[in-house]
């Protein structure tokens, strides 16, 4: 593809990690973020990571949370050296309503450390943030939080998250004792003990154990663990035995990490770890082939937006993946589905240290670009040649309402405004075959408030949003032309098209998709559909 490799470009990227802390609300994200935040130095105390966690109770005003998103904003990319590696960690909306911002931004990484509370296991966002995961075959680093509280026993909750995510696990640490009998871990990989200190503001340092039999290990955690952990050992390295890095940048096997965030315990072993192993920022599949980010040229794609609530500021900011090449202020590009050039003169970057306008970015990086409404979702931007990221998956959405239009002199604002919200990815929309009902999906109940206030206060369009029962929207396929006619012909009621013009089955239970899957086996049903294939 190309001729000679750049030196300068490829040294950037291999300094480069880029990847999502994921986990259920509550099981300590946040806690974590800002303990590696510390480490790499990009903020100094503890408490300075605004959580951006939905409050409990204000769930029924969205103005509040959408505040809170803006907030967000800021903490979205947050850049970080630590030992000569740039870190580039993409934050994810813990609030379920928000969940495909989330799974979107799982398509812009290359790894994940997925934080599961050792007290609950595996809950109900573990399993579908995973799911997301293994679509795309997502390296995943697996850390067991809250140690210093009584959970489930390490090797049962070993057993639930292999069942329940569909992962092999390969422990790299190992706890001693949990909740007040807390001891500490055994570090499987080096060979060390870290010892825990409920009360200690340091973290402790690593002893070195070749041999679990020295005499040192009674002295540190007593005899009762000590015999224990040897037990625990001998059994766990008869199971897993050494560890091979390439299974795990597969996505086939996630290493596990036990400690405890809020005392900043087994955070750092995680930390190192990840820079030794994660991966660099990968080659992505195209629509014509597969970019690599070696190319001399750029290329990228954007994978959220977010808008200004504040209606005299109607400016928008794209996030953009750079995944190949070297993105630079002021340079013309290819804004591929427009077919025409663009350049940035404000290109923001998110280097915790230095939140500022950037000169340029590599492979890896996440940039924002200041926007008037000239991108949606799944945008691909390069040097010249016409090509889509792929992979940016749409999923069905699990609540839907028609819309009416209340002010027939302003349905051009609303077609507009519905169009442009939607692009932004707030929710999705639906039109219904023959009828024309629009039909909005949502996630959650709180977009469809988003959705009326911003028609109303962006676009002076007035709303109503009707509830219809429906269950799920699947996008319908067949390699059979003439029973997809008939499928459609028969069922029209329930047809619609996506925005992009894709065909969707509205099914009003899962009883009735049940039945219309087993009467129409030449029909295919997608509960994701991707924006570019
Ligand atoms: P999230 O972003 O995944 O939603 O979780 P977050 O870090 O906000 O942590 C959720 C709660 O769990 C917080 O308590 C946090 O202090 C606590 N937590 C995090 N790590 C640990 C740990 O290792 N051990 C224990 N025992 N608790 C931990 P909170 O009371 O909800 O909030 P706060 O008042 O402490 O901020």
């Amino acid at each position: 593809m190309q001729a000679e490799i750049n030196t300068k470009l490829v040294n950037e990227i291999k300094k480069r990690r880029t990847f999502a802390i994921i986990s259920h609300p509550d099981a300590g994200k946040t806690t974590l973020t800002e303990k590696f935040l510390l480490f790499g130095g990009a903020i100094q105390t503890a408490g300075a990571v605004k959580s951006n966690k939905i409050k409990k109770h204000a769930t029924s005003d969205f103005m509040d949370i959408e505040r809170q998103r803006g907030i967000s904003v800021a903490t979205s990319v947050m850049s970080f050296e630590y030992k000569n590696t740039l870190i580039n960690l993409l934050d994810t909306p813990g609030h379920k309503d928000f969940a495909e911002d989330t799974y979107r931004t799982l398509t812009a990484v290359d790894s994940v450390v997925l934080v599961i509370d050792c007290v609950k296991g595996v809950e109900e966002q573990t399993k579908r943030l995973m799911e997301v995961c293994r679509m795309r075959d997502t390296p995943v680093i697996v850390f067991v939080n809250k140690m210093d509280r009584d959970g489930k026993n390490p090797f049962d909750l070993l057993d639930e998250i292999e069942g329940e995510l569909n992962i092999q696990l390969h422990p790299l640490s190992w706890p001693i004792g949990m909740g007040k009998d807390f001891k500490g871990v055994y570090n499987l990989y080096d060979k060390s003990l870290l010892l825990f200190n409920a009360h200690s503001k340091v973290t402790s340092e690593d002893l070195p154990v070749n041999d679990l039999n020295e005499e040192v290990v009674e002295q540190k955690i007593g005899e009762k663990f000590a015999s224990q952990l040897r037990e625990d050992v001998e059994l766990l390295e008869g199971v897993y035995g050494s560890f091979q890095t390439e299974p795990y940048l597969a996505g086939k096997v996630a290493p596990v990490f036990f400690g405890s965030a809020i005392n900043n315990f087994g955070v750092k072993e995680l930390l190192e770890t990840f820079i030794q192993i994660a991966p660099l920022p990968q080659p992505r599949p195209v629509t014509t082939r597969i970019v690599e980010p070696t190319e001399n040229k750029f290329s990228g794609f954007v994978f959220k937006i977010h808008a200004n609530l504040d209606p005299r500021h109607r400016d928008r900011i794209a996030f953009l993946r750079v995944c190949a090449g070297k993105f630079e202020r002021n340079k013309y590009f290819h804004h591929v589905r427009l077919g025409k050039n663009v350049r940035f003169s404000n290109p923001y970057s998110f280097l915790a240290r230095d939140k500022d306008i950037i000169e340029s970015a590599y492979p890896g990086d996440v940039v924002g670009l200041f926007d008037t409404g000239n991108f949606k979702i799944g945008d691909t931007l390069t040097e010249g040649e016409d090509f889509y990221f792929t992979g940016i998956p749409s999923f069905s959405p699990e609540i839907f309402k028609e819309v009416i239009n209340k002010d027939p002199m302003k349905t051009k604002q609303m077609e507009k405004g519905l169009l442009q919200l939607t692009d932004e990815g707030v929710a999705q929309l639906f039109t219904q075959f023959g009828g024309n009902k629009k039909i909005i999906g949502c996630v959650g109940e709180l977009q469809f408030e988003v959705i009326q206030y911003r028609l109303l206060h962006e676009y002076s369009a007035s709303v109503q949003l009707n509830s219809i029962a429906y269950y799920k929207a699947c996008w319908i396929t067949s390699k059979d032309p003439k029973k997809l006619q008939d499928f459609i012909k028969y069922k029209s009621s329930n047809i619609a098209e996506d925005k992009d013009g894709h065909l969707v089955y509205l099914a009003q239970s899962e009883w009735f998709l049940n039945t219309e899957r087993t009467n129409n086996p030449d029909i295919e049903f997608h509960f994701t559909s991707e924006i570019h294939k």
